[in-house]
């Protein structure tokens, strides 16, 4: 299996290794990018920060919020779709169904969850699982583990 673990000592090296994946993932032809990543981690992990890298290495220079609130944001990079997800707040599982959030699964895009398992049996199998923890000194460990093909290939391009 494909894994990658990293030390980040402060919230640039989160930026910059969320930057490092999204310069991966802009470098594939957009009709071909299919990624779904679930970010696991305690409140104040650093989920949200590494999407915001993700989105400055794929070029978005906008503002990105938390999507605390609205469950969803969704962010527009050239030719490519992010779909930005936090289900902390989801009520049960079933309203992942009722909001239409099903749809943002299919065909090419890239979408990142953060508290994956509010949304149950209904949410898709990831491409990664992405873990962040907080290290006794301060900081982060992040740890991606590939669950798929796609993953795998994209992980390998991301340690080369
Ligand atoms: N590597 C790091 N070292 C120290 N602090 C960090 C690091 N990465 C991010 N942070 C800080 O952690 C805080 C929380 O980050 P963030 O909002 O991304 O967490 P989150 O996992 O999305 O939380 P939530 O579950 O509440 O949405 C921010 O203040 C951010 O600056
Ligand atoms: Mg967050």
């Amino acid at each position: 299996m494909q894994q990658v673990s990293q030390f980040l000592s402060d919230e640039a090296a989160t930026l910059a290794f969320g930057e490092a994946i999204g310069r991966v993932l802009a470098g594939v032809p957009p009709a071909d990018v299919c990624l779904h990543a679930n970010l696991i981690g305690d409140l104040g992990a650093g989920k949200t920060t590494l999407v915001r890298g993700v989105l400055r290495g794929l070029g978005y220079a906008g503002r990105v919020k938390s999507p605390t609130y609205p469950l969803l944001e969704t962010y527009k990079a050239d030719d490519l779709t992010l779909a930005h997800f936090d289900l902390y707040r989801l009520e049960a599982p079933e309203a992942f169904v009722e909001a239409g959030f099903q749809e943002y699964f299919v065909g090419p895009g890239i979408r990142f969850v953060e508290w994956p398992d509010r949304g149950g049996s209904f949410l898709p199998s990831p491409d990664w699982c992405i873990a962040l923890s907080e290290h006794t000194d301060g900081g982060r460990n992040v740890h991606i583990e590939a669950q798929t093909a796609t993953g795998a290939n994209l992980l390998g391009q991301l340690s080369s």
